[in-house]
Formats: C-alpha cells, sequence, structure tokens
C-alpha cells in the first residue's frame, strides 16, 4: 500500500486534489488530507469541500491568515508532527500558494518524497509571490508533475533533470469535464437574474492588483464602465472587500452587481453562459479555455500561456482605458467557439499523476 499525503490550504487547491483522490490507481493508494487552514471562511473553502464531495481533512492545522512570514512559519511548524504521525510514502503538493511550498519543504527536509502537481507553470514575474512559491516547491520536488509541453521546457530551463519531470496534464480539467453538467443544472443566471442576456462576471484577488489603491481603483472604473452596458458580476474576494472598503473605493462601483465569493458549482455554471470574463485568477483562465468563453486577464504576464494561444485569453494591463478598448473588442468579435483543448487537458491527468508516483516509488 503506497500512502500519499495531500496538502491543500488554500481555494484554489481543492478542485486540483479532488480528482486525485478519485483517481483510478493502478495498485492500492491510501490516502491522508490534510488542511492547513490557510483559507478558512465557509465560501472560500466549505463550499469547496461540498461542491467537490471531498472527505473531511484527516488533519486540520486552522493557520489562517497572516504575513507570508507569519503563515508560512505556522504551517512548518504544524506540519512535522502531521508528517511524523502519517509517515507517508509521498507528500502531495498542489499549485503555487504558501500551504503548498511550506509542505514541500517540511517533507523534503524529512527525507519524505515530494511529488508537485501543477509544476512547471511560470509567470516570470517575481514579484508574484506565487511565482516564488513554484519555483522553490518545483526545486524541491522529486516528481514535477506538469500539466504539459511548455511547463516541461521551464523546468529543463532551471536545471531540473528529465528523470524528474513528468508531463501528466491539467487537473483543474478533470474537475471541469467531471462537474460541468451539475454545474449548468444549478441555473446560476436564472437565480442571479441575467439569464438570457450577455452578462460580465468578474474577480480579481491578486495582491498586485488589488493592493495598490490605483490600480484597484483602476479596475473599478472599468468595471462600473462596462456596467453600463451590460450587467456586471463581481464576485468579491475577502482580500478584495477589505481593500476596497480601505481604499474608499466601494463608492465607486455604479450599477456592478457585488456578490459573495461563490462555491466552485456556481461560479463555473455563471461562467459558462457569461459573454465575457474579466479577471487576474489562473484557475478561470484555464476554465473559459475550456468552456470557450472569452477571458479578459487583468495582468502583464500570465503562466497559462496556452490559454492566450488558444484564443479565448487575452492580456490587458490593470488600466481602465486598456480594459475598456479590450472589452470593445471582445464584445465586437463573434462570441468565441470551444478552442482545441490544449494535449493532455483531457480529464484523465489524475490517473496519470497517481500513476507516476506508484511507478516512481516502485523503481526506488
Ligand atoms: C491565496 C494565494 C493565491 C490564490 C488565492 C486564491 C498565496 C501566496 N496566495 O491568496 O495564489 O490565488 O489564495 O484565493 O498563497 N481571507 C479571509 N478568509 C479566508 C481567507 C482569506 O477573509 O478564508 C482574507 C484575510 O484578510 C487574508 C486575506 O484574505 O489576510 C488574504 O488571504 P491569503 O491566504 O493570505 O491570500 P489570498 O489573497 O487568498
Amino acid at each position: 500500500m503506497t500512502r500519499l499525503l495531500h496538502v491543500v490550504g488554500a481555494r484554489p487547491n481543492f478542485m486540483k486534489v479532488a480528482p486525485l483522490l478519485r483517481a483510478h490507481a493502478p495498485a492500492p493508494v491510501e490516502h491522508v488530507l490534510v488542511h492547513t487552514g490557510q483559507h478558512y471562511d465557509v465560501a472560500m473553502s466549505d463550499a469547496f469541500f461540498r461542491d467537490l464531495a471531498l472527505p473531511a481533512p484527516d488533519e486540520h492545522l486552522g493557520v489562517g491568515s497572516g504575513s507570508h512570514a507569519v503563515q508560512t512559519g505556522r504551517m512548518l511548524i504544524a506540519l512535522e508532527p502531521v508528517l511524523d504521525r502519517h509517515a507517508p510514502d509521498w507528500v502531495v503538493v498542489y499549485g503555487d500558494v504558501n500551504s503548498t511550498l511550506a509542505a514541500a519543504l517540511v517533507a523534503q527536509k524529512k527525507g519524505i518524497r515530494v511529488a508537485h502537481v501543477e509544476a512547471g507553470v511560470r509567470s516570470f514575474d517575481r514579484t508574484m509571490p506565487e511565482e516564488t512559491n513554484r519555483v522553490l516547491t518545483d526545486q524541491l520536488a522529486d516528481l514535477c508533475l506538469t500539466p504539459g509541453a511548455s511547463a516541461d521546457a521551464n523546468l529543463r530551463r532551471e536545471g531540473i533533470p528529465d528523470a524528474r519531470i513528468r508531463a501528466v496534464g491539467n487537473v483543474m480539467v478533470d474537475t471541469l469535464l467531471a462537474l460541468r453538467a451539475r454545474a449548468t443544472a444549478l441555473g446560476m443566471p436564472e437565480h442571479l437574474g441575467v439569464a438570457g442576456r450577455a452578462y460580465a462576471v468578474a474577480t480579481f484577488h491578486r495582491a498586485g492588483n488589488v493592493d495598490d489603491r490605483g490600480t484597484l481603483g483602476e479596475l473599478v472604473h472599468a468595471l462600473a464602465h462596462l456596467a453600463t452596458t451590460m450587467p456586471v458580476l463581481f464576485l468579491v474576494h475577502p482580500r478584495t472587500r477589505g481593500r476596497l472598503g480601505e481604499f474608499g473605493l466601494a463608492g465607486s462601483l455604479g450599477a456592478v452587481q457585488l456578490v459573495e465569493p461563490q462555491g466552485y458549482l456556481e461560479t463555473i455554471g455563471l461562467v459558462e453562459r457569461a459573454r465575457l470574463v474579466l479577471t487576474d485568477s489562473g484557475g478561470l483562465q484555464v476554465e473559459t479555455t475550456v468552456l470557450g468563453v472569452p477571458c479578459l486577464t487583468a495582468r502583464t504576464t500570465t503562466e497559462w500561456t496556452e490559454t492566450v494561444a488558444s484564443g479565448t485569453n487575452r492580456l490587458v494591463a490593470p488600466e481602465a482605458a486598456a480594459i475598456r478598448s479590450a472589452v470593445a473588442a471582445v464584445l465586437g468579435a463573434p462570441p468565441a467557439a470551444a478552442a482545441p483543448r490544449p494535449p493532455l487537458w483531457d480529464g484523465r491527468a489524475a490517473e496519470r499523476a497517481v500513476a507516476a508516483m506508484l511507478e516512481a516509488s516502485s523503481t526506488r
């Protein structure tokens, strides 16, 4: 029996771990699920456990919010006895959040093998905390499980040997394909009164966008302008809600509809019928590509270059004028059709990821 201990903590981790916990494995596997508690609101965590039918975590570390140092430090300390108690064969970490790096660091120093799901993804923007987390986690990982060829090339450039790299595909796509019908069945556009209309969905939460008053102000003005022509549903992350209040920007949103952060199914159910998505999320860039929905990503870089190549996603500077002209270009073009999905974005990434770990265990 191979014991996989999965560490998750923040919203974008949950849809990535779900397919691994359910994946068909070629040999017996035991799963242990650890939640660091980086995200703790019902809307940021419990709703995802419910939508994704995740089992209750075996361990919950309750680290909560804090500066990078405080949050990461608490995770390091809390994780060590958990790894001692469960003695896993592999610690499996996901994506690029602080929980990812913390778990990889503790496990590697204890001589436990680390597998990184979504390895090799790079924005090449070293000011993003997520980029630091990605680069360091990949250096620590024994197995870098990548979404595809461009990620493999990034890892090779950083000196990671081929023996540690396995292209398995995009686990977010596994979850999306598995749950899309349930998301559609919720009838979210009807519930929010936008059914049958062209509407936009917006989400912004990156520190680089929302922690700066000037940049958040530009985003708010862009949304307020768009809301004069179509309904704009702004799903507001707690970080963003805090900044809107702190910077006195909440009153500038005009007709924009503020919506609490939604669960996984609710979000997909809204996005799949949107005319346009405005975001700085990594996950939504991937999801809109698979759903064939036009996406404007308010950033100067992306770690998901495949989504731009597919034609659904376009980068736009986080400035009101730039967003306004990009929106006009999207609305002036016919609605996007679902582009062919990149290779390995086929719904079977998790199965390949588990198989890669088992194969590496047997050749140890
Ligand atoms: C984290 C990830 C980011 C990811 C995002 C998704 C890192 C470095 N960043 O950013 O990559 O895209 O999650 O949501 O790991 N808060 C709440 N309730 C919660 C969680 C957070 O109110 O359940 C508030 C707190 O004020 C907290 C702030 O949001 O200080 C930021 O939370 P944090 O986990 O530090 O980072 P995110 O911005 O969520």
